[in-house]
């Protein structure tokens, strides 16, 4: 098993997460289209979540292509005294007394069929500037013979503020708002990067969101997606700052995501 990191993690409500991949022996990712990599059958990935506090972790999640090509997507919840885990494939609330959900299958295949071959975190931007035991983790994943072709690190377009936004819309909201998965028809509006992107202005993030009206008009009527200099009239982060019906991200969070939200309200204040 390979440990990574992501560049830019999703908020998962504050707790800590740990990322595992395991490819089947001589087996590589398809790089070939860069935006969407394309995993062997066979593949395995694990997520694990745990809280400083916590001498163990709690929840374990597991992915895994099948044959047919398509995902086995599970959580397990830990049963401390037992040293064991136990499935739980229609999910479980508040376990080891603490707010956090294991989500059902039915939710983690919500999330993870938004992007067009299930797993999320192994990709371009979330690998850049990330380490696989002590080495760049996209140069390492090549030298092991596990990526397709040589990939250069990337980084969002912009600088502070904007690269900041950029990378956590990306990576909170591009899983399900891209034109590849589950959602890709639902609005038009898109929240993920792109290889060819090359400053701010060319991405979706920009050309999607900014003065251009929402499909959904929400009541009390914010429906302009983003509004330069005006973050609270913008839907995307009227939709951010709420948990409730209309949250988004619609699931996976029960609270607000201050830092996020400072990142993104920032951005907005600071377009013209
Ligand atoms: C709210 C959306 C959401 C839900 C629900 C969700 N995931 Fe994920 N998951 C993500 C995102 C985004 C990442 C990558 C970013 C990260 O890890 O911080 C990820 C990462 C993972 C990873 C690490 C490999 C990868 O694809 O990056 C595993 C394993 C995983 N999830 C399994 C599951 C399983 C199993 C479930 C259901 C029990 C589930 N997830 C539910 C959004 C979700
Ligand atoms: C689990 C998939 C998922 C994730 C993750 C997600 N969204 Fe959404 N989003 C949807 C769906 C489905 C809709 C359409 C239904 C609706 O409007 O509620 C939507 C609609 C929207 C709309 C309305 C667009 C329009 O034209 O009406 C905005 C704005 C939005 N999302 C912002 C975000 C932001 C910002 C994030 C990340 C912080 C995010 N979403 C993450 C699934 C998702």
């Amino acid at each position: 098993m390979i440990a990574f990191t992501v560049r830019y993690e999703l908020w998962s409500d504050g707790v800590t997460k740990k990322r595992w991949l395991k490819l089947p022996p001589g087996t590589k990712i398809d790089t070939t289209d860069p935006d969407h990599w394309v995993f062997p059958v066979g593949t395995k990935l694990w997520k694990e979540f745990s809280t400083p506090d916590m001498l163990r972790p709690f929840e374990t999640r597991y992915l895994v292509k099948l044959p047919s090509g398509k995902w086995d997507m599970v959580g397990y919840a830990w049963q401390h005294e037992a040293d064991v885990t136990i499935a739980a494939p229609g999910g479980l609330t508040d376990i080891h007394a603490t707010k956090h959900d294991v989500p059902s299958t039915e939710q983690c295949h919500v999330c993870h069929d938004g992007v067009k071959d299930g797993a999320i975190g192994p990709s371009l931007y979330q690998l850049s500037k990330q380490q696989i035991d002590g080495k760049p983790a996209l140069a390492e994943l090549f030298a092991r013979g596990l990526l397709d072709k040589k990939i250069d690190e990337i980084d969002p377009p912009g600088t502070g503020t904007v690269q900041d936004a950029l990378g956590y819309l990306h990576a909170n909201c591009g899983h399900c708002h891209n034109d590849a998965g589950l959602w890709a028809t639902v609005v038009p509006m898109r929240l993920r990067l792109r290889a060819s992107d090359t400053t701010p202005e060319s991405t979706w993030i920009y050309s999607t969101t900014l003065g251009k009206k929402a499909k959904h008009v929400l009541p009390g009527g914010v429906d302009t997606i983003v509004v330069a200099g005006n973050p609270d009239v913008s839907q995307l982060y009227f939709r951010m700052a709420k948990r409730d019906l209309e949250q988004m991200p619609p699931l996976g969070t029960e609270d607000l995501d201050s830092k996020g939200l400072a990142t993104v309200k920032a951005w907005i204040l600071g377009l013209k």
